[in-house]
């Protein structure tokens, strides 16, 4: 018997393999509350909970408020670019005031990495990471992992491929210490410019070339090319990066039957996976998307709870 003790999620880095089981047997029970009529629990009536988002998102920031509601939270989003901050206030001073009101949780997507310790100094609140800069976006890869888990029925000993922007990537770096932590193998594929210095030091393997490794993966992962982040070029052009590393229909043919195709959002069709694809890609992708909103009520429920029971 076990209790779940941590109070801010950083990192899957942090997280034991027990904690992640504890996440995701949440999960499942979560799950069937978005299927009710009321989807509604009284799970966090009377918390608070801050939606703070410094840089843009759709499926992060929706699922994160859906899931606080769903639990009965109260919620405020904040947004960036309607704040005070567009005046000249730092963000420590934006999260001393944020601290008046007694918030429980702070949810905190912003673009600077591995800054998300120091806020803790600055708040009583739990800080859940939702994606700072190229560090970690914890609960992207407990998404991953879970729809991985559901469809595969395991985590272990699985052959997991990550395809493209490696370098600039917060969902490489939480899903390579996720796999890892269930012995499942990781393969990062891309440019070599796309891949950072080191990065075999995380226990994974390198490989530049897509189709060496495509018909080996038991689940491969596409990554968008982050051109927001990339001050260089990292590659001569789209259409280079197209033919040696996107998920065209031929490439496809050379999947194992069984084999998961994931991505997590937004896709450039064509550039990641070839726009011929949507109709039988999409749906997995989509229930990713399904499967976040699950695993953030049930990281929300941990958090906000803590101290209570896990098994
Ligand atoms: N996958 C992901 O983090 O998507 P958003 O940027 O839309 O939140």
């Amino acid at each position: 018997m076990k209790e779940w003790d941590k109070k801010h999620i950083l990192g899957i880095k942090d997280l034991s393999k027990e904690e992640l089981e504890a996440v995701f047997s949440l999960t499942h029970s979560f799950k069937e509350i978005s299927q009710r009529e009321v989807k509604k629990v009284p799970a966090l009536r009377g918390k608070t909970i801050v939606n703070l988002f410094f840089e843009n998102s759709t499926r992060t920031r929706i699922s994160f408020e859906l899931a606080a509601k769903r639990l009965s939270a109260d919620v405020v989003n904040f947004s960036s670019t309607s704040s005070s901050l567009t005046k000249g206030e730092t963000i420590i001073d934006t999260l001393k005031n944020l601290e008046s009101y007694h918030p429980d949780i702070m949810i905190m997507r912003i673009n600077s990495s591995a800054c998300l310790e120091l806020f803790t100094r600055y708040t009583q609140a739990s800080i859940i990471n939702a994606g700072d800069g190229r560090n970690e976006h914890p609960t992207q890869a407990l998404l991953d992992m879970y729809t991985a888990r559901e469809m595969k029925g395991k985590l272990e000993a699985l052959k997991v491929v990550i395809v493209g922007d490696i370098l600039h990537s917060r969902v490489a770096r939480s899903n390579i210490f996720g796999f890892r932590k269930f012995s499942s193998s990781v393969t990062v594929c891309a440019p070599p410019t796309l891949i950072p210095y080191g990065f075999e030091n995380m226990g994974v393997d390198i490989c530049y070339d897509l189709d060496k490794v495509i018909d080996k993966a038991d689940i491969i992962i596409f990554l968008r090319i982050q051109r927001e982040r990339q001050e260089a070029v990292f590659f001569p052009n789209l259409r280079e990066y197209v033919e040696r590393f996107s998920l065209t229909p031929q490439r496809a043919e050379k999947l194992k039957k069984d084999c998961l195709v994931m991505h997590p959002g937004p896709v450039n069709w064509d550039i990641e996976i070839s726009s011929s694809l949507k109709e039988k890609m999409h749906p997995l992708i989509l229930k990713q998307a399904e499967n976040g909103l699950a695993v953030r009520m049930a990281i929300l429920y941990l958090v906000g709870t803590r101290k209570r029971q896990i098994d």
